[in-house]
């Protein structure tokens, strides 16, 4: 059995880029930041605070909680050190066991290799203590023990999430080249926008900056939205407390935004994809959508922001014919837009010198492998061409 109310230490990992958002918003839930790393966010938390983050985390892919930390050298050491984990503890012979790890190290070379040592040493301490083994494979349907190990330095962690948060159970319906759920919320907010002022996502494709710009705007806690997470197979866990926490996360869920979300696409069969994708995650009704060319979205007067994920390129659309599209998207800034802040978020640099307008920041980001920038540009009357 597993003391729930024990602190340690838990890594919320993300990708590259993402940290800063995640790091605010642990801020806001309460927790004191240990270390602030490349891929992740460090805090001191217990099993019944995993829980609370896998709720409400916005930006993180997984909730690591450290079981132990040691030096290993070699694939030997890494064995022993997992072996003398007292595993019994943690999992019973009848469960199912899947180790996943990241590893950088010059030890083994084959990150698989690390994985069957660690399945092999808490296989091994099963059998010797209960006389039965778990079985082991790759689904992450059971408990998952992750391994982290960098040069000598190892840490065992138990997986409380299982698939990555970035999934989040709404997006059934595929369009093109759509943005990681979690990607999206990252975006949303760089822009500032939390639900006052108006939202707007031309070439909206499968609706993600719009649903979740709706789940932000309405305070909806994204995990309510699964129904399975690794913590839920852990010794220990208390179903009616997660009861209590989807209670209390659904209750203080707001009925209305203030401002307007408005999704507009070329593409009526994404228009659809995105409208039901919407009625999955429950926020249909908060987003106003339209078939149409970005250049006839409407925006209201009242300002906001605009975020369009024009293609760039790389998956999509061939480069030439696209370079008029990133022109037309600095003119439909500059022409339909003053009073918003507007967004440009694309994988291609090239490309997006024919916005042709002066950015006032560029963010990086990770789109998967590729390398991404957020472009913001502040539009106000007489908003400055570059070229
Ligand atoms: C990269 S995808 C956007 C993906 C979206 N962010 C998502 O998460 O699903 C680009 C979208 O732009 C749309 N598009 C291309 N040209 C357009 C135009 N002239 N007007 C409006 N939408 C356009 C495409 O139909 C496609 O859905």
């Amino acid at each position: 059995m597993l003391d729930f109310d024990r602190k340690s230490v838990v890594l919320v990992t993300c990708p590259k880029g993402f940290s800063p958002y995640l790091r605010q918003e642990l801020e806001r839930m309460g927790f004191r930041i240990r270390e602030e790393k490349t891929a992740g966010v460090e805090i001191k938390a217990s099993l019944n605070e995993c829980m609370k983050l896998n709720l409400y985390v916005r930006t993180g892919h997984r909730v690591l909680y450290q079981l132990k930390r040691f030096e290993a050298s070699s694939p030997e050491d890494l064995y022993d050190n997992v072996k003398s984990m007292v595993w019994e503890r943690i999992l019973t012979p009848d469960d199912y066991l899947t180790v996943t790890s990241s590893v950088r190290t010059e030890t083994v070379n084959d990150t698989r290799f690390a994985n069957v040592k660690v399945k092999d040493a808490i296989v091994d301490r099963m059998r010797e203590k209960t006389g039965r083994r778990p079985h082991s494979g790759p689904d992450l349907c059971g408990i998952i023990p992750f391994l982290y190990w960098r040069e000598d330095d190892c840490v065992v962690y138990l997986d409380t999430s299982g698939d990555p948060l970035s999934r989040r159970g709404y997006r059934k319906f595929p369009a093109k080249a759509p943005l990681q759920e979690t990607l999206a919320a990252c975006i949303i907010m760089a822009s500032g926008w939390f639900g006052k002022g108006n939202f707007i996502s031309p070439m909206c494709g499968s609706g993600t900056l719009a649903i979740e710009a709706a789940l932000i705007g309405l305070n909806g806690a994204p995990g309510l939205m699964r129904d399975d997470f690794a913590f839920m197979r852990l010794p220990g866990f208390d179903q009616e407390y997660w009861d209590k926490l989807c209670t209390e996360a659904e209750n203080s869920e707001r009925t209305d935004i203030t401002g307007r979300i408005i999704a507009t696409d070329i593409d009526p069969e994404a228009v659809e994809a995105a409208r039901k994708n919407a009625r999955e995650a429950g926020v249909e009704h908060h987003i106003e959508f339209g078939v149409c060319d970005f250049r006839d979205t409407e925006v209201p007067t009242n300002g906001g922001v605009v975020i369009i994920n024009p293609e760039y390129g790389e998956r999509l659309g061939s480069t030439s014919s696209l370079e008029k599209v990133y022109t037309a998207i600095g003119d439909f800034f500059k022409s339909k837009c003053q009073g918003y802040k507007g967004y440009v978020f694309t994988g291609n640099k090239e490309l997006a010198k024919f916005i042709g307008l002066r950015t006032s920041r560029r963010l990086q980001f990770f789109n998967a492998k590729i390398e991404c920038r957020l472009l913001e540009y502040e539009i106000y009357q007489g908003s400055v061409r570059r070229r």
